[in-house]
């Protein structure tokens, strides 16, 4: 069987993929990407009736899964469907905030998320604009102290990006949530401010502003811009 490469992504895994299938892999000593933990959320997220890849073989340093078709937000799409895929993300997104929290066996309240963040590295060099030049002393700093007092717990994707969502080309409907390591219980703004950072990120020019207002319109809230700093804060530390 021979694997084309797709990425090797920030996290450290190399996707390649072969006929239908995809396949990730990363030392098994890594820390920081754990493909056993993405394979078991994949699978129960598949068994909560979202669109999720199946997953066909998972262990330490490996997860193989069925390729979903459809191609994903980070990809060209026509101006006339921009909309519909706007409205579709909206709606899988509600659909998953909607999962009882109490059927979720994964915890990404602040309780966990902070420590972990704490002990992990942070690419200085990768900052988002308004943090460019910050120390990780100032980091963490801000990070505390902006802590939100409460959390508005859904199940939360953990990485919900541009590449991460995958649409049917014409119908425009999601075909799967993909990249789910860090899928749990948390604060929805965990997953709104992620996405809307990608929406209107330079690299995703086709989206902006305009449409990742949409994104939250459709979803139903409006912007939140503590939540949507301090969890963007957050995820420099990822
Ligand atoms: N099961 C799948 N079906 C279709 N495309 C996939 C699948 N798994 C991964 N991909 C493609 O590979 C890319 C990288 O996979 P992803 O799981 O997001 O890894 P990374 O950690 O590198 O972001 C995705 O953006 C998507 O285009
Ligand atoms: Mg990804």
């Amino acid at each position: 069987m021979s694997w084309e490469e797709v990425t090797i992504g920030r996290s450290g895994a190399a996707v390649a993929r072969s006929r239908g299938v995809y396949r990730k892999t990363a030392d098994p000593d890594d820390r920081a990407v754990d493909l056993v933990a993405e394979g078991s959320r994949l699978a129960w997220l598949r068994g909560q009736g979202i669109p999720a890849p199946e997953v066909l073989d998972c262990r330490p340093g490996l997860l193989v899964t069925a390729e979903v078709p459809g191609r994903s937000a980070a990809e060209p799409w026509p101006a006339e469907l921009r909309p519909k895929v706007i409205d579709a993300l909206a709606e899988v997104l509600v659909r998953l905030h909607a999962l009882p929290v109490a059927g979720c066996p994964y915890d990404r309240t602040l309780a966990v998320t902070i420590p972990e963040a704490l002990g992990n590295e942070v690419d200085l060099e990768d900052l988002d604009a308004e943090r460019s030049g910050w120390t990780r002393d100032q980091l963490v700093a801000e990070l505390l102290r902006t802590r939100p007092g409460t959390e508005d717990l859904v199940v939360t994707h953990g990485d919900l990006c541009v590449p991460n969502v995958l649409f049917d080309p014409e119908t425009c409907e999601v075909t799967g949530l993909i990249d789910v390591e860090r899928l749990g219980v948390g604060d929805r703004w965990i997953d709104l401010a992620i996405c809307t950072r990608s929406l209107t990120s330079d690299m995703n020019a086709q989206w902006g502003p305009e449409l990742a207002a949409r994104f939250l319109s459709r979803y139903g809230a409006e912007p939140d811009p503590g939540r949507i700093a301090f969890f963007r804060l957050l995820d420099e530390f990822c």
